[in-house]
């Protein structure tokens, strides 16, 4: 109920409000451009471009790490996101029980947020790194102190998390599609929902995540069972605003070609998706591209988060998987990120390059398919509206808005705007046969869009 289809949350209003002011003038900006010719100068840092984008990009902090010069260098200066890398787990924050420990971890949120980083909360509830009283507990007592935990540690971030992983990691891998073992499965199926109950209860405005690692492949039992859970989720009412894909491509995984169809998958489910986790075997410059642009090319993709700064603060530091080197010098993956993200659309802006793969290729139009506008949300000052396709399963549609309006943003759909935001084009992107977009109003509120036309193929 807090999630309607199709409309953004009841819980991102004060989050929302400030982005989309942000992300509106963005908007202008990039599309006076496009019509002038003209280009913007290019970003020098991840955080800046990534928010250039409407997006963040963030590295995990260890406190104990906070004191070394040249990592708070360079987290400073390339970062806007941060998670804490082990300081919110279980077995930190509540050592003992109902004794609760937040010293490391109010040391990250206060360095980020005093520099205006984002901050992820990772993790209210796993199987692992949980204290001994926890691991030794089962059944109602495990579920209660599992329960009071979501709720201690969720209040006592109330209003500093933007995202909280309110569970981690509960799939089993391989082709069962099963629930993980563990101590908290066996306290009952439901154990999952009633986290995201107890994190919404204490912490209303942050939005809440499940996060897990092998989901990246959309062909994988485990992909599709949490897809299923969170269309369970969504239809249930069951609070949840987001999936996190770790992606660890490391410690044997792979980043699978059909990433940008998993992350846009989850996404037409009516979640937000983040790349939470990221590190990238031997930091590979094509791989990073590759996940930069699938995330662009997904609106609902807000922003990635690296597992680390340097190799040398990797949890897999033996396969130098991150961004900058040991002495804290700029690989080449971090160059190919930087340039993907500076390449990148704009938030309702024209596509400036082809991520490498190719976009999906557009056949010759063929025949003629039907649009129809269903109105969404209005607020004061911009309103939704969704367009439903039939008669074609890839098409291209042609909606226009009237002046001084603008449309924004948009959804389920490869996005190109013309006439300083007046004029979109709309590719399907494999993601179904709805889409929508935001339209700022600017003063005139009577208009609404027309479908200029439809075109299958
Ligand atoms: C890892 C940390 O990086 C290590 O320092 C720690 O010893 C183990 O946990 N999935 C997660 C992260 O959700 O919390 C894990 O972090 C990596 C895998």
């Amino acid at each position: 109920m807090r999630n309607k289809p199709g409309t953004p949350p009841r819980r991102r209003t004060r989050i929302a409000t400030t982005l989309s002011a942000a992300l509106g003038s963005i908007a202008v900006l990039a599309a006076i451009t496009l019509v002038t010719g003209g280009s913007a100068a290019a970003a020098t840092t991840l955080g800046a471009s990534a928010a250039e984008r409407g997006r963040y990009f963030g590295t995990a902090v260890a406190a104990s790490r906070l004191n070394d010069s040249a990592y708070t260098t360079i987290l400073n200066r390339e970062f806007n996101q941060v998670t804490p890398e082990n300081e919110m787990k279980i077995d930190a924050t509540e050592p003992q029980q109902n004794q609760f420990s937040y010293g490391n971890a109010d040391r990250i949120v206060q360095h980020a947020r005093s520099r205006g980083m984002q901050v992820r909360g990772h993790t209210l509830a796993w199987h692992s790194q949980q204290p001994g009283w926890m691991q030794n507990m089962s059944g109602s007592t495990l579920r209660q102190a599992m329960l009071n935990h979501v709720t201690q540690v969720a209040t006592h971030f109330r209003g500093q998390v933007a995202w909280w992983d309110v569970v981690n990691e509960a799939f089993a891998d391989g082709g069962s599609g099963a629930r993980r073992d563990s101590n908290l499965q066996r306290t009952g199926n439901d154990w999952i929902e009633a986290a995201f109950r107890a994190a919404d209860a204490a912490d209303p405005n942050a939005q809440l995540c499940y996060n897990d690692y092998n989901i990246d492949n959309w062909n994988d039992a485990k992909t599709q069972a949490v897809y299923r859970m969170v269309q369970d989720f969504k239809s249930r009412g069951v609070p949840i605003d987001c999936v996190g894909l770790q992606s660890h491509f490391t410690g044997g995984s792979n980043y699978p070609s059909n990433y940008r169809t998993t992350l846009s998958s989850f996404a037409a489910l009516g979640v937000d998706v983040h790349i939470t986790e990221l590190d990238i075997r031997n930091a590979p410059s094509d791989a990073y591209r590759n996940v930069v642009n699938d995330c662009l090319a997904v609106a609902r993709c807000k922003g990635i988060t690296v597992w680390g700064i340097r190799d040398s603060d990797s949890w897999r530091s033996g396969e130098s998987p991150l961004l900058f080197n040991g002495s804290g010098q700029k690989k080449p993956a971090y160059d190919a990120v930087l340039t993907a993200l500076n390449n990148g659309t704009p938030p309702g802006g024209n596509p400036t390059t082809t991520p490498p793969g190719g976009n999906p290729t557009t056949p010759p139009p063929g025949g003629g398919c039907t649009a129809s506008i269903t109105p969404g949300t209005v607020w004061g000052d911009r309103y939704n509206t969704s367009v439903t396709v039939s008669g074609a399963t890839t098409w291209t549609v042609v909606a226009a808005v009237t002046a001084p309006q603008q449309i924004t943003t948009t959804w389920s759909g490869s996005a190109s705007l013309a006439s300083n935001g007046t004029v979109l084009t709309m590719r399907s992107n494999g993601s179904g046969n709805t889409f929508g977009f935001t339209t700022m109003m600017n003063g005139n509120s009577g208009a609404r869009p027309q479908i200029r036309s439809c075109t299958a193929g």
